[in-house]
């Protein structure tokens, strides 16, 4: 992508999701580019967006670019699976040079064809598994691959609720996974920007065998090669990051705890 403005290193990186999920990318951001500022928009007020429609997925996503835009960020980067899938090539389209578009799933699929499997399981929102988007960009890679894909709608709420790592969350997750469409997986795809949280019990599920593989790492190393291929990685950061969210409750705020290692302070901004 070719940008018609000539960013420059001290200039923000913007990232957005349909609410606190995407913090785990902003959070791997934080510990693995620690001299890039963050400015993080989280949609609170139309969240989920795994329910959504894409036409309204496309919709909620170019009124936040353009806030982050606004804002002079350098790179915008998509950290919700459901808003990658379904607006990705639409904001590429319609902020032609204006920033540098990350989404987290080409990412993992450049992670999973560097591994040669032979059948995958994805889990995703019903956002994400309808569209297509990775089993397409799967297959186009890598024809042979057996892809099987199933929609987890219960996830997101008990993620955000607390519940993992007990024997609640375990039953749900058992009742997923034991779908007999993921006999003989090789690795399990993570496909939700939530998911990471509830890594440890579907790993105790699915035992050594199977490769459990999230967005998060992939995604910050695209996030660096492209800045370090253009020369914009910063060197120094003189600003904190920005939270902002377009509903703010109390809740929001204390669940952020569990996406994000540091105690953060959420900013209400309505864009709507
Ligand atoms: N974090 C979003 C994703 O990665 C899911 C949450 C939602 O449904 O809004 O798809």
């Amino acid at each position: 992508m070719n940008l018609t403005k000539t960013p420059h290193k001290k200039q923000p990186i913007g990232v957005f999701d349909s609410g606190i999920g995407g913090l785990t990318v902003a959070n791997a951001i934080n510990r693995y580019l620690p001299n890039e500022e963050i400015i993080y928009f989280g949609d609170t007020a139309h969240l989920p967006y795994g329910d959504k429609s894409a036409d309204a997925i496309r919709y909620y996503c170019l009124k936040i670019v353009k806030f982050l835009l606004e804002r002079d960020c350098k790179m915008i980067v998509i950290a919700c699976n459901s808003a990658s899938s379904a607006a990705y090539d639409t904001l590429v389209d319609f902020f032609p040079g204006e920033a540098i578009f990350v989404n987290v799933v080409d990412p993992l699929v450049t992670g999973v064809i560097e591994k040669s499997y032979k059948k995958i399981g994805i889990i995703a929102t019903k956002a994400t598994i309808r569209s297509d988007v990775y089993q397409r960009k799967l297959r186009e890679q890598q024809s042979n691959l057996e892809v099987a894909a199933l929609e987890t709608p219960l996830l997101v709420p008990m993620i955000e609720e607390g519940y993992f790592d007990n024997n609640i969350s375990q039953v749900i997750i058992e009742n997923y996974l034991s779908n007999e469409q993921f006999k003989g997986i090789e690795a399990l795809l993570l496909a939700c920007t939530h998911y990471p949280l509830i890594r440890s019990d579907i790993e105790d599920y699915l035992g050594k065998a199977v490769d459990v593989l999230d967005s998060t790492l992939f995604t910050v190393r695209d996030i660096e090669n492209k800045l370090r291929k253009r020369d914009l990685l910063n060197d120094h950061k003189e600003k904190d990051h920005q939270f902002y969210v377009s509903d703010f409750t109390q809740s929001f705020e204390e669940t952020t705890r569990l996406f994000y290692n540091e105690h953060l302070q959420l900013d209400h901004y309505s864009i709507w």
